[in-house]
C-alpha cells in the first residue's frame, strides 16, 4: 500500500508539482490524497486539481486563531488518512498542538543548508555574506522554525554575480529533486522522519 501523503501549500507550488509528478510514476512508494493551501490564490492548488488530487483551501483569516485553525487542517489531513504531511512553501506557522499531533510524521523543505539561514529570505542573506555554498534541506518540523532534524541536503555552488533570484532558480531545481527523493525514501523504509 502506497504511503499516504498530505501537502500544505501557500503559493506557486513547484515542489508540490515535482511530487505530484515524482508520485505519479508506475509503481511509486507513496501517492498524494489531500492537498490544503492557508490562502485561497495559492497557484499551487491547480497543479493537484489536474493532478486528480482532492485539494481546497482553509483560509486562515476566516479561523479566530491559530488553535482553531490547526484543528481544521488536522480535521481534513485525518479524513483523507495521510500518514506523511510535507510542508512545501507553507507560510503559516503551527502551533505545538499541530506539531505534537503529527510528530515523526511532518516534513519540511527549506532553501538553504540548515542550519544556516532559517527563517526568511535565505537567498539573499547567503549572498550578503559572501559564501561561496547553499542548497536546501528537508527536515522534519519541530516547534523551532526550520531547526528540526535535518533529513537530507543538496548543495549548489553560489557564484559572486547571483542575485537572490538566480540563487533561488539554481537551488529549486534541487529542491525538486530533492523532496521527491526523500518522500521515497521515508515510503520504503530506507529514511525515517526524526522525532526531533
Ligand atoms: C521553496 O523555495 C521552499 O523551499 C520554500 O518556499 C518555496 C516554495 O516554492 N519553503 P514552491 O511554492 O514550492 O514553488
Amino acid at each position: 500500500m502506497a504511503l499516504k501523503v498530505g501537502v500544505l501549500i501557500s503559493g506557486r507550488g513547484s515542489n508540490l508539482k515535482a511530487l505530484l509528478d515524482d508520485l505519479a510514476r508506475p509503481n511509486a512508494p507513496a501517492r498524494i490524497v489531500r492537498v490544503i493551501a492557508n490562502n485561497p490564490d495559492a497557484g499551487g492548488l491547480a497543479h493537484a486539481i489536474a493532478a486528480g488530487v482532492p485539494a481546497s483551501a482553509i483560509d486562515h483569516r476566516t479561523f479566530d486563531g491559530r488553535a482553531t485553525f490547526d484543528a481544521a487542517l488536522t480535521a481534513a489531513l485525518a479524513e483523507a488518512e495521510v500518514e506523511l504531511i510535507c510542508l512545501a512553501g507553507f507560510m503559516r506557522v503551527l502551533g505545538d498542538g499541530f506539531i505534537d499531533r503529527w510528530s515523526g510524521r511532518l516534513l519540511n523543505i527549506h532553501p538553504s543548508l540548515l542550519p544556516a539561514y532559517r527563517g526568511l529570505e535565505p537567498h539573499a542573506r547567503a549572498i550578503s555574506d559572501g559564501v561561496s555554498e547553499s542548497g536546501c534541506t528537508v527536515h522534519a518540523v519541530t516547534s523551532e522554525l526550520d531547526g528540526g532534524p535535518i533529513i537530507a541536503q543538496r548543495r549548489v555552488p553560489v557564484f559572486t554575480d547571483d542575485t537572490p533570484d538566480s540563487l533561488a532558480a539554481r537551488i529549486l531545481v534541487h529542491e525538486h529533486l530533492l523532496y521527491p527523493h526523500v518522500v521515497r525514501g521515508i515510503a520504503e523504509g530506507s529514511m525515517r522522519v526524526p522525532r526531533g
